[in-house]
């Protein structure tokens, strides 16, 4: 059957390549897809390949790349191989294009997920040529049902000059109602408060709308979300999950927090991960989710019954995970919501609702400041992405991370962060496999003696407390965060003897 219902629309359906025609060199394109869901299957390629030949005849073809947050090698993948991108906005986790933003090929504007669409109206990246976007149905009156991601697809349609659609038949039908799209947004100084009090409130409407007259293809397609599998928790990720759970419950008994918590926002990798599985095992009931990514651990959450309610931007599923999705959307209908991202790490709301945000990291300093982002100080890994939308605004925070990287040959846990995407002022409570500190109320130099004695690894114990000891002697008159700056950054030289860059 068609999904196709607008008998304009029907009539701009087209082949991948002939819509690839449509994008020029120089072009700033907003393409769908959040964490390997809902990316447009077919155009990037034929834009690819397009590219290779236009370089195989001496031409310059590059374009700007801007997105809801990761995508797949479908996209980011077959892009960076053609060396087709010249820049690439807001989150980028595919190795090939790691590797060209870090050698400069490319250049890359890591922003906060929530910041992305707003600083597309504001002009602060310019004008974007066209729009790419996925779509699991075409209404007849022209709305578009979206499928299994938001992320910033109402931005690039409304903020487009052309737009390209693709109708992937492999999304069901049966996602009409799963979305809420919030049409209120409005520029300084003329917004008014979102109006939602409780997490899974709508505020919008459960279609896209796209202006029929800058359409210019459609493209069906027939092909599945590309997600990675998660591994199965081993004991440091259970040992986190457990420490971070028996916290919820101690802030719980000394009356901080409800019974039933207050929405959780769990970030991408398998330590969150393992940390919803690790609540299903808990005795916590009627939990609620204000989050990004709906990953395997909410899925489970919400088949036992432990989770009421989930609101995100996209699902970040393992294949088995996505198919159960699939296998029982009628049972997920009226738990599940997805919003454009401008919303789901709105800080007015993450801040209103109190959330609760568990992150990882690629380092903490003894301080408290968190490196989510960069090796060495240098080199990208992947990006902050949602984590200081929600960190920044939450009820109470969480950084995670093994005390320990590269078989133990690196510690997570430095005396200085080679880069801070979370300052110390932000972060609430950092765990790794051997304990958790604690930093609220404390002052850096306190801070300082908890992070030692309860995150680091043993191995580097020694070497941390002996810096604290001999920064704090160096500097009798700087003792609120004592420093001995040459010895701080010196520490990173071990991501060097890793041989990782
Ligand atoms: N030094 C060097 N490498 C490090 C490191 C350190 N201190 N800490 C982690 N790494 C490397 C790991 O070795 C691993 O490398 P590999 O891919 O070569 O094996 C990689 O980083 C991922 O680390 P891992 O321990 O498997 O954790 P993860 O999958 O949970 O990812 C982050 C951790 C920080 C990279 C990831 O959480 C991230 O990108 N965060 C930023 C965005 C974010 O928080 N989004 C959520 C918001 S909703």
């Amino acid at each position: 059957m068609s999904r196709i219902s607008d008998s304009y629309l029907a009539t701009k359906v087209t082949t991948a390549e002939a819509a690839a025609e449509h994008i020029s060199p120089g072009d700033s394109v907003g393409i769908s897809g959040f964490t390997g869901a809902g990316y447009p299957k077919a155009v990037p390629t034929a834009l690819a390949r397009r590219i290779e030949a236009a370089h195989a005849r001496g031409e310059e073809f590059t374009i700007g790349l801007w997105t809801g947050a990761s995508t797949a090698p479908e996209v980011d993948g077959v892009l960076a191989e053609a060396h087709g991108l010249h820049m690439r906005v807001p989150y980028n986790s595919d190795p090939t294009l790691r590797g060209l933003i870090n050698s400069g090929e490319v250049d890359y504007v890591d922003s906060h997920l929530s910041h992305s669409a707003q600083h597309m109206w504001f002009g602060f990246y310019g004008n974007l040529d066209v729009a790419v976007v996925e779509v699991a149905a075409i209404l007849p009156n022209g709305l578009l049902i979206p499928g299994s991601s938001v992320g910033n697809n109402k931005t690039w349609l409304d903020q487009a000059d052309k737009v390209i659609l693709e109708v992937n038949h492999w999304h069901p039908r049966e996602y009409e109602g799963f979305h809420d799209i919030y049409y209120g947004t409005a520029l300084p100084p003329n917004r008014f408060p979102l109006q939602m009090t409780h997490s899974f409130q709508r505020i919008g409407d459960p279609y896209l709308r796209v202006d029929p007259a800058k359409v210019v293809a459609i493209v069906e397609t027939d092909a599945p979300d590309r997600n990675t599998p998660f591994k199965s928790p081993d004991a440091d990720s259970r040992a986190m999950a457990e420490l971070l759970v028996d916290f919820l419950r101690h802030e719980v008994a000394h009356g901080r927090m409800p019974k039933d918590l207050l929405p959780l926002q769990s970030g991408v990798g398998n330590v969150a991960n393992a940390v919803l599985e690790g609540l299903v095992d808990s005795e916590f009931e009627n939990l609620t989710s204000f989050t990004e990514v709906i990953q395997d651990g909410m899925l489970d959450l919400l088949d036992c019954g432990k989770l009421r309610s989930v609101s995100a931007t996209s699902f970040g599923l393992s294949p088995t995970g996505q198919q159960r999705f699939l296998d029982n959307m009628g049972a997920y209908k009226g738990r599940v919501l997805l919003r454009s991202e401008e919303i789901s790490n709105h800080p007015e709301l993450v801040r209103r609702l109190g959330v609760v945000a568990i992150n990882g990291m690629i380092e903490a300093d003894i301080y408290g400041n968190v490196n989510s982002t960069h090796l060495m100080g240098s080199g990208i890994m992947n990006g902050i992405g949602g984590s200081g939308d929600f960190a920044r605004n939450a009820f109470l925070n969480f950084f995670v991370s093994p005390s320990t990287a590269k078989n133990g040959a690196i510690s997570a846990i430095v005396p200085m962060a080679s880069h801070v995407d979370h300052t110390e002022h932000d972060v609430h409570v950092l765990v790794t496999e051997q304990g958790l500190a604690d930093l609220r109320g404390l002052s850096p130099s306190a801070r300082a003696d908890r992070v030692i004695a309860n995150c680091a690894h043993p191995n580097y114990r020694d070497a941390l407390t002996d810096y604290v000891e001999r920064a704090r002697a160096a500097r009798p008159t700087a003792q609120h965060t004592p420093h001995l700056l040459d010895e701080a950054l010196s520490w990173h030289s071990r991501y060097l003897e890793t041989g990782k860059m």
